[in-house]
């Protein structure tokens, strides 16, 4: 099942942008198994840990997390036989609650009716930090974990040969920065003068330098700035309001087909931009982070939205 993950499409948008704009072109990390890019970083951290003999056979595992995380974590640790203690809120998709408990991990729920607060992170990563002293636990502490980045690279990598070598952009939501880091930095490596661009909520807009909010573009905008993010791994960043991430996300299913989550609508949104200002010749990467099929009990696709 493990062998399973990466090795994604990569497809141009032709209709997301103008004529005389730049190419826009889309990872679909939806076809990852449980339907995210963050299946490669969950896979990374338990490899990097077996490896550095970090985690002992049949520890538990311990992580804080949106939900993504979780669900990637909890199918490799089922695949791998590792239990899994998982602290979360009911902010975040329960579709993807469920997810981890399908791969049968223990799941500990935080209630945040507001929404994505700034208290709300710090809060999950304080209590898995009790659990992992309760049960003697691997904390895989995903925004921490150097390991994570590695998941990425091999995302960078398959762009570089999907698009034999060509590439003048890279944008991409920011939350622990894993899939900007790694892809941002193999990219890097490959074409130094590749523009690396963070994308984060208008509403919580830290990277640019403004004060923490509340939001709904789950997955990024945590409220603090990303530990492993440095200053030299990122030329620019973009806000983006949730109101036109939310809107780009629906308009991108129904006139697009791409069937996702608003932090691939603000993904969108930056590469448009960034298509516009680089214009014809160009080319820009971007990600479709995960499926909307996590999303569907949400409001997001609902009729009246
Ligand atoms: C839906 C979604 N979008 C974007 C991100 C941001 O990815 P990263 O943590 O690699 O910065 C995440 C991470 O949890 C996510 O779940």
């Amino acid at each position: 099942m493990l062998n399973a993950i990466g090795h994604t499409p990569l497809v141009q948008l032709t209709r997301l942008v103008e004529p005389e704009a730049a190419e826009v072109w889309i990872k679909l990390e939806g076809a990852n198994p449980t339907g995210s890019y963050k299946d490669r970083m969950a896979l990374a951290m338990i490899e990097g840990a077996e490896r550095a003999g970090r985690l002992k056979p049949g520890q538990t595992v311990v992580e804080y997390t949106g939900g993504s995380t979780g669900s990637s974590l909890a199918f490799v640790c089922a695949a791998r036989g590792y239990p899994l203690r998982i602290v979360t809120s009911d902010a975040f998709a329960r579709e993807k609650l469920a997810t981890m408990v399908a791969f049968g991990a223990h799941v500990e729920v935080i209630h945040s009716p507001e929404g994505i607060t700034p208290e709300l992170v710090p809060r999950m990563m304080r209590r898995a930090a009790e659990i992992v002293t309760e049960v003697g636990g691997y904390a895989t502490d995903q925004f921490n974990n150097a390991d994570m980045i590695d998941g990425y690279r091999g995302l960078g990598r398959e762009i570089l040969e999907q698009l034999d070598g060509r590439v003048d952009a890279f944008c991409s939501y920011i939350g622990t920065a894993g899939c900007f880091l790694g892809v941002g930095r193999e990219l890097h490596r490959a074409l130094p003068d590749v523009l690396r661009v963070g994308v984060e909520p208008a509403e919580s807009a830290v990277l640019s330098g403004g004060a923490a909010g509340t939001h709904h573009i789950e997955g990024g905008g945590p409220g603090f700035r990303p530990p492993l993010l440095r200053d030299d791994d990122i030329d620019e960043v973009m806000t983006v309001p949730e109101a036109e991430a939310f809107a780009m996300a629906r308009s991108a299913a129904r006139d697009l087909g791409v069937f996702s989550w608003p932090s691939t609508g603000a993904n969108l949104v930056a590469a448009r931009r960034l298509a516009a200002r680089l214009g014809h010749g160009k080319r820009i990467v971007t990600v479709a982070v995960d499926s909307g099929l996590k999303y569907l009990a949400g409001d997001l696709y609902s009729e009246a939205s």
